[in-house]
């Protein structure tokens, strides 16, 4: 299996492997508890995608490692990565201190200004006591305090700090780490669930106060792998079992795909999973990493925003007349904005029909439906799209169905190592062509004042006689949609 983090492309079925996508080319994101585990992960994630980044970390022991992420980060991707300690324990002083140091680094050097576009609220600290704990005594003020001040407090006071930097066009994202162990009710978390539970409130609040900047979201992992849960001892992991169990993705084969992933010893990892974890591994920090940037929502809007009349989606109505309309299938399709041929085509980004609705005729009427408007709307001379050599209903939809033809095998064209077959459609025939311009004469008579004859307006203006019309460009901007009429 090659060697490149999972974290660089989820698999698809159309984004081609070569595609490095940068989404956040130029951005600049705090994450805090950047130095390890899950945050140096959403590090790698961001930086992957282009971000500039600062990483907040706080012992001694971690600057050495947050520095060598840092030149990690920056030679592989070319963005500019710093770090800063800063106790988040005494968040009143260590956040003017974040800030400071983000300005100082990745202010514009000229304008001064300074964005902050993305925001990790990673860093938190945890401990088990329980109520009078029979080992531990019972649980100190103290003890709250801290991981209040760090878990709470902090992403308070550095979520305000950020709040006057962030974009102004709602882009902005700020995530929230928080864990499962705010609502399920761990024996010994009562402060740990607690703060969790104060960041999830905090991050309902900030959704609303901040969504004319940034969304606010908070993620809840379960069980990740890492030094501190593979120490934590089978009586942990026997807690844990039911989370994992209902977690469908951990299953575990001993794969050597999954044992490379885990890190340090792989036949460690696989004893501890296979005989103290019940078969099921935990999630790994990349797995993480990819909840918290989900590339692949805005994928999918950048392709309904920015080409609106080639998706689509079908639809089923319930009896009831004002209940929303259900999705039961969709086409995501583009136009290729940097053709390697020179020829402007379309390209099908992705298809489906959900299984209840399948063999109804729907993927090929979506299909239609999208070809139709790429050759109308935007003159395409054709249609491509890849599909995988082992999906033979897409194949007989493709082939049989529509009239596509196989162009070329592609190798190792998806993630998984699978070929595709690179298919074609000829587009030509729908094209609209140029229409003989007729001078239509107005039909209806005058209508009040507006309608009266004149050479002159009231305001002494010449009035000049305008087109209007395919030939105008007006058919440019109009949605030609026939298919939506007919009952999708
Ligand atoms: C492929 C898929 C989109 C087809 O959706 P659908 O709505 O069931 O397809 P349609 O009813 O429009 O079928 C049109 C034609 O496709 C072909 N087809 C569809 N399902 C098929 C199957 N299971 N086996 C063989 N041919 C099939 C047939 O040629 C069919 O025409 P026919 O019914 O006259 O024989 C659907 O199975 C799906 O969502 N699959 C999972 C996602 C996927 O594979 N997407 C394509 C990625 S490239």
């Amino acid at each position: 299996m090659a060697e490149r983090p999972s974290y660089r492309r989820a698999p698809s079925t159309n984004i081609p492997r070569q595609g490095v996508y940068r989404p956040h080319d130029s951005k600049f994101g705090i994450v805090t508890g950047g130095s390890r585990g899950i945050g140096a992960a959403v590090v790698e994630n961001l930086a992957a995608k282009g971000c500039n980044l600062l990483l907040v970390f706080t012992s001694d022991s971690s600057a050495e490692p947050t520095q060598k992420l840092c030149a990690k980060v920056q030679n592989e991707n070319n963005v500019i990565a710093k770090s800063v300690q800063a106790d988040l324990s005494d968040p009143s002083r260590s956040v003017p201190h974040i800030l400071a140091t983000a300005k100082n680094h990745f202010s514009h050097p000229k304008s001064g200004g300074f964005q902050i576009d993305i925001l990790i609220n990673n860093a938190g600290i945890a401990g088990n006591k329980c109520l009078n704990d029979e080992k531990e005594g019972p649980i100190e003020e103290t003890q709250f305090h801290k991981m209040y001040n760090v878990n709470v407090l902090a992403p308070l006071l550095l979520t305000q700090a950020v709040a006057p930097y962030l974009p102004k066009d709602r882009s902005g994202r700020i995530v929230n780490v928080s864990s499962v162990s705010s609502s399920i009710g761990y024996e010994g978390q009562s402060i740990y669930a607690g703060t969790k539970a104060a960041l999830e409130a905090m991050t309902r609040t900030w959704s609303r106060e901040l969504a004319e900047n940034a969304t606010v979201n908070a993620v809840n992992p379960g069980p990740v792998w890492g030094d501190m849960y593979a120490q934590a001892g089978e009586a942990f992991w026997k807690v844990n079992q039911k989370y994992v169990d209902a977690a469908p993705l951990c299953k575990y084969n001993g794969d050597d795909e999954t044992k490379r992933r885990a890190g340090g010893d792989p036949q460690e990892f696989d004893k501890i999973v296979r005989q103290g974890m019940g078969g099921m591994r935990p999630a790994f920090t990349d797995d993480i990493a990819a909840t918290i940037e989900n590339y692949f929502l805005k994928y999918y809007l950048y392709h309904a925003l920015t080409w609106p009349q080639l998706s689509f989606v079908a639809v089923v109505r319930t009896a009831k007349p004002t209940a929303y309309p259900k999705v039961v299938g969709y086409v995501l399709a583009k136009m290729e904005e940097d053709p390697s041929d020179n020829i402007q085509h379309g390209h099908i980004t992705s298809l489906s029909v959900m299984r209840t609705h399948r063999r109804l005729g729907i993927a090929e009427k979506l299909m239609r439906n999208s070809q139709r408007a790429m050759a109308e709307v935007f003159g395409a001379d054709y249609v491509s799209l890849h599909v995988r050599v082992s999906n033979s209903a897409a194949l007989h939809l493709y082939r049989d169905t529509l009239g596509f033809t196989v162009e070329k095998t592609e190798e190792k064209y998806y993630a998984d190592g699978e070929n595709a077959y690179a298919m074609k459609m000829d587009l030509k025939d729908m094209q609209i062509k140029d229409i003989p311009e007729v001078d239509d004469q107005d039909e209806g008579d005058a209508v009040g004042s507006a309608g009266k004859k004149a050479e002159t307006n009231t305001n002494g203006e010449k009035m000049v006689k305008v087109r209007v019309g395919r030939q105008r460009g007006v058919a440019d901007l109009v949605e030609k949609n026939e298919g939506t009429r007919s009952g999708y």
